[in-house]
């Protein structure tokens, strides 16, 4: 089955999409593997998981922006892109962690993430620095793009509207980001290259997301 019926790449992104982002990296985006639609059903039953697991994923996605800031800090693009990200991320975990407190719900301890653990197995961990740095782009880029899927699902498929709202806003927040971390890598390193990793990631995810077991207790 062909993802693009449900790539967030299909939905208007309205005010956060790049404006400058070139039109290699719109065409390479598409994850291949759409979700089990199980999952959503089995997402909508267990709420304080999900959101649980939810504001520890926008922690996560700010503290990965602050390390990449730490490593490269004379890449004054990705520094100056990435800074406001990190805003933005924590914005996010304080709106989870908002959501949960206002149902009385606990923000429970963060687990083993099965989802990011398997995409790191993937990175390269040796050879040339450029090539490792790539690695770590489209890690996040991958991360963001499934995390849109995911709350596309949501915010289509859960019976709550408030809900179905609150994951929509997420959905289009991370759009933009995935697309962000595409265009920085091929601001640093030769679009083909971008191209023909990407594609190569995207495999792998589609394999990783076809061998997790479906639960709903977790975004990914
Ligand atoms: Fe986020
Ligand atoms: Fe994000």
């Amino acid at each position: 089955m062909l993802f693009n019926k449900f790539s967030c790449r299909s939905i208007p992104l309205y005010t956060i999409m790049h404006t400058d982002l070139s039109a290699d990296a719109k065409n390479i985006l598409g994850l291949q593997l759409p979700t089990d639609p199980r999952w959503v059903n089995l997402a909508g039953i267990s709420l304080e998981d999900i959101l649980t697991d939810h504001a520890y994923c926008e922690q996560k996605a700010a503290v990965s922006c602050i390390s990449l800031i730490q490593k490269y800090p004379a890449r004054e693009k990705l520094v100056n892109e990435l800074s406001p990200i990190v805003t933005e991320e924590w914005g996010h975990f304080r709106l989870v962690l908002q959501e949960l407190r206002k149902r009385k719900l606990t923000l429970g301890k963060q687990r083993k993430d099965e989802y990011v653990n398997k995409l790191f197995a993937f990175q390269l961990k040796g050879g040339h620095e450029d090539d490792r740095f790539l690695d770590q782009l489209l890690t996040m880029a991958l991360i963001e793009a499934r995390s849109c899927e995911r709350f596309k699902r949501l915010s289509e498929g859960l019976n709550d509207a408030y809900m179905q709202n609150f994951y929509r806003r997420f959905m289009e927040s991370e759009a933009g980001h995935y697309t962000l971390f595409i265009e920085l890598a091929e601001t640093y390193i030769d679009k083909a290259k971008v191209r023909k990793r990407w594609a190569e990631w995207l495999t792998y995810e589609a394999d990783v997301m076809n061998n997790l077991e479906v639960r709903g207790d977790r975004i990914h």
